[in-house]
């Protein structure tokens, strides 16, 4: 690469929080992170996913260092921003990857189901923002980077408090951004469709579903982690500090509209 277009994309010298960071998305936005420059604070709440990541770190030569905590609670989330804070003495960079889903209808939804996806999608995405601003604040600034869905535009059966809860932090993108740009904090989301994760399998992994997926999608295949790393990178690079309060779409055309030319079905997707 060049180095003009390296220097744009760069996170030499800086401090990223990746929270969620060992799942299917975060851990390929946590190598990416790291190769761009940056000292990669990786977070999760399983330990074992942890562990998968600080390996594979290991064996591309990059610095790895985990925490592991449950951030359904405002304490555990201004736990994490304090020891993340004490890593370099700064963190320039939040990413909120953290996430949780209970595919039910609307009738069966319990009390349980609801306050755990609200407490892992929402209220932690909120304190944890909350807890790095002081810090970021004080540094002169930094940029958040929320994980949001097409789920906040457009729902589908089951995913009734997801939804709400994606819609909830694309809205809290907009807010953050507006009352912190003068502390020269810019937050952005981004929006995925489908990712082809084991976060999704339930949902692609049956023939009615791959071909509804097939025909669903323009582009006829759901995303890859990958899919999502430049746009990422983008939003959180210094270079771009000026783009702020934005919702990127990443979901292979599923907003353009819908197709009313015949033509032949599709047949599925690639599993
Ligand atoms: N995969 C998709 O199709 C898709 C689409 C749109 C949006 N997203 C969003 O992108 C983000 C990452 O998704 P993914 O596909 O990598 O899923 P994933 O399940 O692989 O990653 C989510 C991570 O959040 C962690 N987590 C769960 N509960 C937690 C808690 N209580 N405290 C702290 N961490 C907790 C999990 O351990 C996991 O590693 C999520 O916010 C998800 O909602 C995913």
């Amino acid at each position: 690469m060049s180095n003009y277009l390296s220097s744009l994309f760069s996170l030499e010298g800086k401090t990223a929080l990746v929270a969620g960071g060992a799942g299917a998305i975060g851990s390929v936005i946590s190598e990416a992170f790291a190769k761009a420059g940056a000292t990669v604070i990786v977070h999760d709440l399983s330990q074992e996913r942890l562990d998968l990541v600080e390996n594979h770190f290991n064996k591309e030569g990059l610095k790895f260092t985990g925490i592991q905590a449950d951030l359904s609670t405002r304490e555990a989330t201004l736990s994490l921003a304090e020891q993340a804070s004490k890593v370099t003495g700064k963190i320039d960079i939040l990413v909120n990857l953290q996430g949780a889903n209970r595919r039910k209808p609307i009738s069966e939804v319990t009390d349980e189901d609801f306050d755990l996806i609200t407490s892992v999608n929402f209220k932690s995405v909120y304190f944890l923002s909350q807890a790095v601003y002081p810090i970021m604040k004080k540094q002169g600034g930094g940029s958040i980077l929320h994980f949001s869905s097409l789920s906040a535009n457009v729902s589908f059966d089951t995913i009734s408090v997801y939804a709400a809860t994606k819609a909830a932090v694309t809205s809290l993108t907009r807010s953050q951004a507006h009352e912190w740009a003068d502390d020269n904090i810019s937050v952005n989301a981004i929006e995925p469709g489908f990712v082809q994760t084991e976060f999704t399998r339930p949902l692609w992994d049956d023939d009615y579903r791959a071909e509804w997926f097939a025909n669903y999608i323009p582009m006829a295949r759901l995303a890859v982690p990958e899919d999502l790393v430049t746009t990422a990178l983008y939003l959180v690079a210094p270079s771009t500090n000026y783009v702020t309060g934005q919702n990127l779409v990443i979901d292979g055309g599923v907003m353009t509209g819908n197709s009313w030319v015949e033509k032949p079905r599709r047949k599925g997707i690639e599993r």
